[in-house]
């Protein structure tokens, strides 16, 4: 068994979804922390029903730990930013930005997505890709991507795992001692459009207004154009280009 910290890790050459395997494993475990990673990912999964495209050499990852539901929305936040700092270790300079859920831009292009599903008991999946050496250049993308290769920084999957489990075991340990504030001020120091005109597409319904701030569970807070404050508990978000 190999263990990065205290993360029991197995790295597959092939699996359908990262996710799916990290659902089956949390059958079986209980008090241990886990990080399935594959080399290939031939039908991952992106939030809301869409697909998630494994080029090779990225990282697909799904970490197994236990979290209470009622926490999900801060945990959520702990997990962007803690992708967000693993990129500014790499170089401070990077132009790097959380955005609300918890995916992760690049020069405003959509580099990480985090996708968050239930495994059994109190397990929680967290489904990370991220684009370390290829990104993919379609059309019908929803937002644009981009990669560490990019923007000319080298590492390699395996390196970038290591490096974010360091972090996110630190957020971890910063968030049991001292709570939720201080690493949500840092999430919304780097935020993609706060204050800014957005526009959220949800399930049945698109609204325009201001994102003023996030709440304690990680839900957004949008002003509406009558100053009524809407929550937003799931959705895309666009910056509105004002026509000149
Ligand atoms: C999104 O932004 O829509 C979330 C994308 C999440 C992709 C990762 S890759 C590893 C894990 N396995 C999956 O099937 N999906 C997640």
């Amino acid at each position: 068994m190999v263990l990065i910290e205290d993360f029991e890790w197995e790295d597959l050459e092939e699996v359908s979804s990262t996710n799916d395997v990290a659902k089956e494993k949390s059958l079986l475990y209980k008090n241990q922390k886990f990080v399935i990673t594959a080399q290939k990912q031939t039908n991952g999964r992106g939030r809301r029903g869409r697909d998630w495209i494994g080029l090779e050499g990225n990282l697909f990852a799904s970490f197994g730990l236990e979290v209470e539901l009622r926490y999900l929305g801060q945990f959520s936040i702990l997990i962007s930013l803690s992708l967000f700092e693993t990129i500014k270790k790499y170089d401070e300079k990077i132009n790097v930005q959380t955005k609300w859920p918890n995916d992760i831009l690049i020069d405003e292009k959509k580099a990480i997505g985090v996708l968050l599903e239930k495994g059994e008991g109190d397990y929680l999946i967290v489904g990370i890709g991220v684009n370390i050496c290829n990104s993919p250049k379609n059309e019908n993308l929803l937002y644009e991507a981009s990669s560490l290769k990019d923007i000319n920084i080298q590492t390699d999957r395996i390196s970038f795992l290591e490096k974010y489990i360091n972090i996110f075991n630190q957020n971890i340990n910063h968030w049991n001692e001292f709570g939720f504030e201080i690493l949500k001020q840092k999430w919304l120091k780097n935020v993609y459009g706060l204050n800014e005109k957005i526009v959220v597409n949800m399930e049945n319904e698109k609204i325009e207004g201001i994102f003023r701030d996030i709440d304690d569970n990680g839900t957004l807070l949008l002003e509406l154009k009558d100053g009524v404050v809407r929550k937003i508990y799931a959705g895309d978000i666009f910056l509105m280009k004002e026509k000149r």
